[in-house]
């Protein structure tokens, strides 16, 4: 019993030192905007993987593959992540995402337009 109430004590004073701490906007957090998000594109298949895809993680398992992930590849992911682990889209999303993914992530990026990219790559 004598625990108990010496328990009881010991959480109010840590509660009091909570409350004078001084305000939490004297912290300047930046979040890194990049990295938990799709890139943006006027592909079909951004605004579905917006919705579909940051349910249960962010954008970084997708930054994270191989970028010479082919069509097949995402295509297989993006259906894994429907039969195996549940998410839930229409079907009918699947061929756009994969044609997002792939143009953004994967083997295609060249052919989605990112000029700059692959001729300075050319160059090397
Ligand atoms: C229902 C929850 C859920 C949704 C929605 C979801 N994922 Fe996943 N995703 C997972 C889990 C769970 C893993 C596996 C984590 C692990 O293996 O450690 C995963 C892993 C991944 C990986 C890592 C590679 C791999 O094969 O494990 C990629 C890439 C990925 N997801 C892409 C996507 C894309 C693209 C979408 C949208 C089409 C999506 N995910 C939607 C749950 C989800």
């Amino acid at each position: 019993m004598r625990s108990h109430a010496n328990m009881a004590c010991v959480l109010k004073i840590a509660l009091a030192a909570l409350c004078a701490a001084p305000p939490a906007g004297a912290l300047d957090i930046t979040l890194p905007a990049e990295t938990a998000s799709f890139k943006a594109s006027n592909l079909p298949g951004y605004p579905l993987v917006q919705q579909n895809c940051l349910v249960c993680h962010s954008a970084q398992y997708v930054q994270f593959q191989p970028p010479s992930s082919p069509r097949g590849y995402w295509e297989a992911t993006v259906r894994k992540m429907k039969k195996t682990f549940g998410a839930q889209f229409a079907d009918e999303d699947i061929a756009a995402m994969v044609d997002y993914l792939v143009k953004t992530y994967g083997a295609e990026r060249v052919a989605a337009g990112e000029v700059g990219a692959s001729t300075a790559y050319a160059r090397r």
